[in-house]
């Protein structure tokens, strides 16, 4: 089993011919409301892209939503991509996570969030989902719930012998004896650059991800965009070029990514081929809107 721990918003999505200057009113597109969060993205790229593996693994998530109608269409969305939703708490009285997003012709996007019900998942909620933690081979979490949460979660996971994915996102400064239990930690560039507490650019890949490791991350592999992934592993490390496609909206692409190379890890495909599986994956991801929408299923892929 893989077990996703983190957040579930709902987005609201305008698209814009470029991103609004300060002070300045853009019309925009249409409107979208499109189930989303970096953890409930996960948790469905997971599931579709370990449905009809050999091997597949199910997926759960552990999170908070709100009692709005919100909360109802994002756990409906993670039911309807077989997620179990045991331990998604409904708080009451509490709004739902939200993720304000502008996209631009460019497919480039901004996004403002609204934790809400996400910012109330506790290290209490942890402990109650420990059963299923204790049923996975792989825990996956992010930084859009509060990081006491997270913190708890990936010593609990580390200390039950689990492999520990973690997504530093949105970037922050995490303590070292946290990195030293992820198995797994998947920045992008700035949010590697964060937790080395660096300007972005500073460093070229390979030396950020070897700062990583020598923080205590076994391996580490810091996403680039466009340009692919760069990989340091606990045996050596490698550039994963990505495939040139046409970009029409990157919300969910890391996501993308990082569902389809833990379905991968999970199915016991080696983290190589893992994560050329979810580049395939983003590079398709990448070429739909939205974030939940755009998130392809394994049998889409042309795997080797
Ligand atoms: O990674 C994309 C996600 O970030 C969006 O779905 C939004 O909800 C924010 O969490």
């Amino acid at each position: 089993m893989i077990v996703v721990i983190g957040s579930i918003n709902m987005d609201l999505v305008l698209r814009v011919p470029r991103m609004p200057l300060p002070g300045e009113t853009l019309t925009g597109g249409a409107f979208q409301t499109i189930p989303g969060g970096k953890g409930a993205n996960q948790a469905v790229a997971c599931a579709r892209l370990s449905r009809g593996a050999v091997n597949g693994q199910p997926v759960a998530m552990v999170g908070c939503l709100g009692d709005d109608a919100f909360g109802q269409t994002l756990r409906a969305a993670l039911v309807a991509d077989g997620v179990d939703v045991s331990h998604v708490t409904t708080l009451p009285g509490v709004a739902s996570g939200i993720a304000s997003i502008l996209v631009d012709a460019s497919g480039q996007n901004s996004i403002v969030i609204a934790g809400g019900a996400n910012d109330l998942l506790s290290p209490a909620h942890i402990d109650a989902a420990l059963p299923l933690i204790a049923r996975a081979s792989i825990v996956v979490l992010q930084l859009e719930t509060p990081a006491d949460t997270v913190r708890h979660a990936i010593a609990l996971a580390h200390g039950l012998g689990k492999t520990v994915v973690l997504n530093p996102a949105p970037a922050a400064i995490l303590p070292a004896a946290v990195l030293a239990h992820v198995d797994y930690l998947i920045p992008n560039e700035i949010e590697a650059a964060m937790l080395l507490g660096r300007a972005p650019g500073t460093d070229g890949h390979a030396a950020s991800a070897a700062a990583l490791q020598a923080l205590g991350c076994r391996n580490v592999i810091v996403t680039l965009g466009a340009q692919g992934v760069h990989a340091a592993f606990d045996d050596g490390s490698d550039a994963f070029p990505a495939r040139a496609v046409n970009a029409i909206d990157t919300t969910a692409a890391g996501d993308t990514f990082i569902g389809g190379f833990v379905a991968a890890l999970a199915a016991g495909l080696s983290p190589a081929a893992a994560i050329d599986l979810g580049q395939r994956a983003a590079a398709i991801g990448v070429t739909r809107h939205g974030a939940q929408t755009s998130i392809p299923y394994l049998h889409e892929l042309e795997l080797p």
